[in-house]
């Protein structure tokens, strides 16, 4: 196990030994709550066991790789495009692999040094600049769309589907399903009755696997096969994190250990910001992708036993050096609210060396030697020094390299994390009852049918609606 782990979470800079008691967790608290995080453990495990949690399996399951791949291979050569159209869940996963995995400027490199695969653009917002912007730049013809929706019914997914399949149809007539894929469930929602009666390419979501917890399943992994992501790795890197998180030892499982440092951090010294940092472009994706899985897992009205809590702390994306320019001035020297939690990367896939002759400005002289590697380290360990030298909490995934081994493993280690947190705050972490609140306004304001009681009381808030204060 030790001779392949490519990931270590440090958390010294978490533990009042080293950023005292008003602001970090002692020893102490962490053998008081060892038991507890021991039993969250094992429930998680049971509930596994029981098929209570399939999101945990699905890096086991080798024929969803195999089906992608066979699809991918069948695929190959015959677009230019892959527009992915989803949102939150269905989304955000695609973002994270590709903007890790792909080169940093992938969609503009030719064909040629794409090796012959597609470009790749995701479709997440319904802003009608941006949508009607990328269709400028994908001809009907060179483009394949995979729609992604678990439940076949989002209004912002279904709105475009439904504007780019009238599109495909009257463009390429009834060959316009071959530009068409679908992932969604296998048995029920719209996008599942049309796929079927369409007869277009399909991917089922594996039942009981929610958006969030979706991007080890064809929501993710069929755009990152179609431009030559190792799915297989990732899939493998998912399944090593499930090995390390193994022990129900609160100081031997990261996963266990940081959804109790973050709790404590929270419940106890009132850290309820979680600032995600990676220092690496190529993580942002995965930034955000943690955020809507931390957020939507967590921030929770209603505890397991129907008490009413409010709970959840509230995820935020920096990225690393830009916000040290940007947002760090708040989380040094502003309220201690905050867990910063750093990305970082042990060996970038380029060295850059600043060169510099003999001619260099004396103020610039200390670049000399330097790489852009070394610039970027020397401001993540200045940056980790300095909250560490304010008394402000945080902690560090260094992953060895970026690769689809490792990136399986983040992943994993996050859901697997925000699982236990769940447990801890004593709140569902796979429901998000806040979310169905505003897709069933707006179904109600847009005139779907069944939804008719529902536009009356919104009417009638609306007529209502205080407009005194408005400038
Ligand atoms: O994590 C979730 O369940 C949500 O963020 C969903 O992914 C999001 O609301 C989109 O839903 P769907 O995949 O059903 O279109």
């Amino acid at each position: 196990m030790e001779g392949k782990r490519t990931i270590r979470f440090d958390f010294n800079n978490m533990m009042a030994d080293t950023i005292g008691p008003e602001h970090g967790i002692t020893e102490q608290e962490l053998k008081t709550i060892e038991p507890l995080a021991s039993r969250y453990m094992n429930d998680v495990k049971e509930e596994r066991n029981k098929g209570k949690l399939p999101f945990l399996d699905l890096p086991y399951q080798k024929n969803i790789a195999a089906e992608i791949i066979e699809t991918t291979n069948t695929l190959k050569g015959k677009f230019k495009n892959v527009v992915v159209v989803g949102i939150g869940g269905s989304a955000l996963g695609n973002f994270a692999i590709h903007t890790a995995l792909n080169h940093p400027f992938y969609n503009i490199l030719t064909d040629r040094e794409r090796k012959g695969f597609p470009r790749v653009f995701v479709l997440d917002n319904i802003d009608p600049d941006r949508f009607s912007g990328l269709l400028d730049i994908v001809k009907p013809e060179e483009t394949l769309f995979n729609f992604i929706t678990k439940s076949g019914t989002t209004v912002e997914t279904m709105a475009q589907f439904l504007i780019i399949t009238k599109r495909l149809r009257d463009r390429l007539g009834k060959d316009y399903k071959e530009h068409v894929i679908t992932t969604t469930d296998g048995e029920k929602g719209t996008l599942r009755e049309i796929t079927s009666r369409e007869g277009f390419r399909s991917f089922e979501i594996p039942a009981g696997v929610g958006g969030r917890y979706s991007v080890l399943t064809p929501v993710g992994l069929f755009s990152a096969a179609m431009s030559g992501v190792d799915i297989e790795a990732l899939l493998d890197g998912a399944v090593f994190m499930d090995k390390v998180c193994k022990f129900d030892n609160l100081w031997e499982n990261p996963a266990l250990m940081g959804a109790a440092l973050y709790y404590l951090s929270h419940t106890k010294n009132g850290k309820n910001i979680l600032v995600m940092m990676p220092y690496s472009n190529a993580l942002s994706g995965v930034a955000d992708w943690f955020c809507q899985l931390w957020a939507e897992s967590l921030g929770k009205k209603f505890s397991l036993h129907n008490e009413v809590v409010h709970t959840g702390s509230t995820p935020v994306r920096a990225i690393g050096v830009v916000d040290q320019h940007s947002q760090l001035q708040l989380y040094m020297e502003g309220p201690y609210d905050k867990v910063t939690t750093f990305l970082a990367i042990k060996r970038f896939s380029k060295e850059v060396s600043i060169v510099s002759g003999n001619d260099v400005e004396s103020d610039l002289v200390y670049l000399k030697g330097h790489s852009l590697n070394n610039v970027m380290n020397a401001e993540f360990e200045g940056t980790r020094l300095a909250l560490t030298e304010h008394n402000r909490p945080n902690c560090t995934i260094t992953l060895d390299g970026l690769s689809a081994f490792t990136l399986g493993q983040l992943f994993y280690l996050f859901e697997l994390q925000t699982a236990y947190a769940g447990k801890f705050y004593n709140v569902n972490a796979f429901d998000q009852p806040g979310v169905e609140a505003g897709k069933i306004n707006a179904f109600a304001m847009l005139g779907r049918k069944g939804f008719e009681q529902r536009k009356k009381e919104i009417d009638i808030h609306l007529r209502k609606a205080q407009k005194k204060y408005c400038i």
